[in-house]
């Protein structure tokens, strides 16, 4: 299993620094075997004292090694950090204006670089409202700008409208998707990301073809990650 904190517009380096030591720690002496990654906000990428048993990446970067793009970090700063895992496509950048040519741009970037690749993918409220059957063509279009042979790539569903609400898709919303997308996913790892939090775990952990889940508010707290991460092992 994959469980992937996306710490978003939150955490200082200082209290980053502190999430990752103590949720490493915890990790260690609760013998967690499953793959945890943490995505800081950019101003907290750093050289953690870690146990190794974290995997530290960004939730976004730009496709370039570097150049004049205000505003934005290219591979030469993350390579500073021996950051080799990205979050790319999350709703909130693409509610930014990232298209999906733009995100295909930087995913073939970032493939060339090796990355370790959580591509995001999710419907609205309203494509959700018209039907299962435009809830995946919706997504099947999604998936289709990227090259899903990549050995790296792990792709996150997060429905739109579970984002940061409260309101989590339904074990039976998740395994409709998740049976329907691993048709074209084969072995590529997918997670499931939508108000995920310690008490509602299962209903994504327990769906066969769920290898994980992407986590927003619920991680903010490391004590609350570990114990959605104790929860959901399987
Ligand atoms: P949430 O965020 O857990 O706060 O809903 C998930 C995400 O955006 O990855």
């Amino acid at each position: 299993m994959i469980f992937a904190a996306n710490l978003k517009t939150n955490h200082t380096r200082t209290s980053t620094a502190k999430y990752v030591q103590n949720l490493s720690n915890h990790i260690l002496g609760n013998n967690i075997a499953s793959k945890v990654m943490v995505f800081p906000t950019l101003m907290a990428i750093d050289n953690y004292s870690q146990n190794d048993n974290i995997t530290i990446g960004v939730q976004n970067a730009h496709p370039a090694i570097k150049g004049s793009i205000t505003g934005e970090v290219g591979l030469e700063a993350l390579n500073e950090f021996d950051i080799k895992s990205i979050i790319i496509g999350h709703s909130e950048r693409r509610a930014l204006g990232e298209s999906d040519e733009f995100l295909k741009e930087k995913y073939d970037f970032y493939v060339k670089e090796g990355f370790e690749i959580i591509y995001c993918i999710g419907e609205s409220l309203e494509v959700r409202e018209k039907g299962e059957k435009e809830v995946f063509k919706f997504l099947e279009n999604q998936i289709s700008y990227i090259d899903l042979s990549y050995d790296k790539l792990i792709i996150a569903y997060e429905p739109i409208w579970a984002i940061g609400t409260g309101v989590s898709a339904t074990q039976k919303d998740i395994e409709g998707v998740a049976n329907k997308l691993k048709v074209s996913l084969g072995d590529t790892p997918l997670l499931y990301g939508g108000s995920v939090n310690e008490k509602n775990i299962t209903d994504a952990t327990d769906v066969e073809n769920i290898n994980g889940v992407l986590v927003g508010s619920a991680s903010l707290n490391e004590d609350t990650f570990l114990q959605i991460i104790q929860n959901g092992e399987k």
